[in-house]
């Protein structure tokens, strides 16, 4: 049988394929960062995956950035997502959720009343977001944190790590990339700190290391996942070197028995990101980025890693893995409803029709 259909073991989570869905911020959460009827759709549609990684979702209302995004701090959060957990377990999937906050990747539309915009030094990030009120507007300037909130921020990840299995997750997943609050501790540019949390490497990388024991003392590390792709400069971060950053991640949670890594490779000169982290990391190995069948297939035979994520896939595929055993050709998504409300071009991709009639 082909590797990609074979199961395996990420930590505590039983995977009955490789088959990983990456996860993919889609904006149909509703005005108050709830999980709607239509996420419960698209997410049961996929439950097919070896796991599912669902979209960043903000640990507190502080973390969210984006329009139409989901949180996991509030009791109604909690119940919605649990709708959302329940259909893919029925399915028989496995399903964790994607904890992301934003930090200085914010605007104030896209946030309710009374939540900070906070980061590691009160530098902005030079992006604009996407708001529906107002089109494209500019991110706000961070309050720096002080010491003692950063041990709040740590407390609202444990606290949702609690929420998410409290919903029925199976795990969470730590977004440390694209410019978020744990890369932005990270990279040099965002980061001129001069405390416990800044300018060495050991402290540039003391945030996300202390999130992660945070969020496995409180659900067990065997469902917590982290999520890399160094040298990543996506939301305006610079990491003078990648290579010795994620050297210092691995060191840092290579006795912590996380469920997995998840390693995105980015287009950085020299830096094979992947054999870096297989080398560097005795736990379970997922690795992304443009991946098909065949490149997949070849990289789980090569020894590359124990699972492949697949994110655009996905999109208008709702039936990936079925595609892939049966060789069926792969539909394409319309970008104009990658981030639109509604629906249209989310829950809508039909599966194969020879798949539907069983030939
Ligand atoms: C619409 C869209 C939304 C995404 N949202 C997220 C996200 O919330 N978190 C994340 O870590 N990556 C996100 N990504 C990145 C994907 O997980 C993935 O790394 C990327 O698309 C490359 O994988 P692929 O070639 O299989 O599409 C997103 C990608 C797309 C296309």
């Amino acid at each position: 049988m082909n590797e990609l259909f074979q199961p395996t073991r990420f930590g505590d989570l039983e995977l009955r394929n490789r088959v990983v869905m990456a996860p993919m911020t889609r904006s149909r959460a509703d005005e108050q960062a709830l999980p709607t009827a239509e996420m419960v759709e698209y997410y049961a549609q996929r439950a097919s995956a070896g796991l599912i990684i669902a979209e960043g979702t903000a640990p507190s209302m502080h973390g969210l950035g984006y329009c139409r995004t989901p949180g996991i701090y509030s009791p109604e959060q909690i119940s919605a997502w649990r709708r959302v957990t329940d259909a893919v377990h029925s399915g028989g999937g496995r399903i964790v959720l994607q904890l992301m906050h934003c930090g200085r990747v914010a605007c104030a539309e896209n946030k309710p009343a009374g939540a900070r915009t906070v980061a590691p030094s009160a530098i902005a990030a030079q992006t604009e977001l996407f708001t529906d009120s107002a089109g494209l507007v500019p991110t706000l300037t961070p309050d720096a944190l002080t010491a003692d909130e950063i041990g709040a921020v740590i407390e609202d990840y444990r606290q949702a790590a609690l929420n998410a299995r409290a919903a029925g997750f199976d795990g969470v997943e730590l977004h440390a990339t694209s410019g978020y609050l744990p890369m932005q501790f990270m990279a040099e540019n965002s980061n001129q700190r001069t405390d416990a949390y800044g300018g060495s490497l050991e402290n540039r990388v003391r945030f996300p290391l202390e999130v992660l024991k945070a969020m496995s003392e409180a659900i067990g590390a065997g469902r917590v996942g982290l999520r890399v792709c160094p040298g990543n400069p996506y939301n305006d971060v610079r990491d003078s070197d990648p290579l010795a950053t994620l050297q210092a991640l691995l060191a840092g949670i290579n006795g912590m028995g996380l469920a997995y890594l998840h390693v995105m490779r980015a287009q950085v000169p020299d830096l094979d990101a992947f054999a870096i982290a297989r080398a560097g990391f005795s736990g379970a190995l997922l690795i992304n980025d443009g991946f098909d069948f065949a490149s997949a297939h070849q990289a789980l035979t090569d020894g590359a890693a124990q699972a492949v994520s697949f994110a655009r896939h996905f999109i208008a595929n709702p039936d990936l893995v079925e595609r892939f055993r049966h060789g069926l050709p792969l539909a394409r998504f319309d970008r104009k409803t990658l981030y639109s409300a509604g629906a249209a071009g989310y829950c809508d991709y039909p599966v194969h029709q020879t798949v539907e009639e069983g030939v």
